[in-house]
């Protein structure tokens, strides 16, 4: 990884913002990801991620938590909060903007126990591929304390391979639909392609129940967008 993500953040950080980041994946092309956007306010972020944040208690762990804006504002609010994130980039930014605990970490790698976990802007990317997402709640389930939540937002991207006529082309021989190569380029350099995963809520529902894991929906967002709580069965 070139960590181009980590390097436009800490441009924009920097105050050498001159470009955005440009992202496209196996099903769509080119798109603009604005970087003002990444160091969001609670303002002027989405619904789902405002709830999130409302619901946070307790020690909480913000992974993959890109600039730290929700780190920021839990901290705000004196909440106990980590912010871990493979970007050396991105860390080094969070803790620029004052995020105090913080940390370059894959959540595979965290071991510590949290009373909420977070997972925004589509938490379910990191879990990277279908087959990977009963590996990764496990492994959550493993960092929530009695009582504890995972807070986790994502889509479901039927719509995505919809025709003019309302039919759909999705090859069902495939990989989950959901599942996408994700591409990123910055600065006219591209990123090694990662997998970047899509989950309906239905489908992370059943995982759950399958690691005896309670998931309910808090809240749907306009465009097929959801909010999910997930926390252990008694
Ligand atoms: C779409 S960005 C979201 C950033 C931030 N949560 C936000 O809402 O602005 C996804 C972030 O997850 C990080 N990431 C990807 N895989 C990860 C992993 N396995 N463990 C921790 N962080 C990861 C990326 O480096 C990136 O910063």
């Amino acid at each position: 990884m070139k960590d181009l993500f980590g390097k436009a953040l800490l441009d924009f950080q920097n105050g050498n913002y001159t470009e955005d980041i440009i992202t496209s994946t196996s099903i769509s092309g080119d798109d603009e990801l604005p970087l003002p956007y990444l160091f969001r306010n609670f303002k002027e972020m989405p619904k789902l991620e405002q709830k999130a944040l409302q619901l946070a208690k307790g020690k909480t762990l913000d992974v993959g938590c890109g600039a730290g804006s929700h780190s920021l504002y839990l901290q705000d609010k004196n909440i106990n909060v980590k912010a871990i994130d493979i970007s050396k980039g991105a860390i080094e930014v969070a803790k620029q903007r004052g995020v105090q605990q913080t940390e370059v970490k894959a959540l595979l790698d965290e071991n510590d126990t949290f009373d909420t976990i977070l997972l925004l802007m589509n938490g379910t990317g990191i879990f990277q591929e279908a087959s990977q997402v009963s590996k990764y709640l496990s492994h959550l389930k493993s960092l929530l304390n009695a009582n504890g939540q995972i807070l986790i937002d994502s889509s479901d991207i039927k719509y995505m391979y919809e025709d003019e006529d309302g039919g759909f082309w999705i090859d069902t021989n495939a990989e989950y639909y959901g599942e996408l190569d994700y591409y990123l380029s910055y600065k006219g350099v591209e990123e090694t392609p990662m997998k970047w995963l899509y989950l309906d809520f239905n489908n992370l529902k059943m995982t759950c129940e399958s690691l005896d894991l309670n998931c309910e929906l808090i809240l749907e967002g306009e465009h097929f967008d959801y909010l999910a709580r997930i926390s252990k069965k008694h």
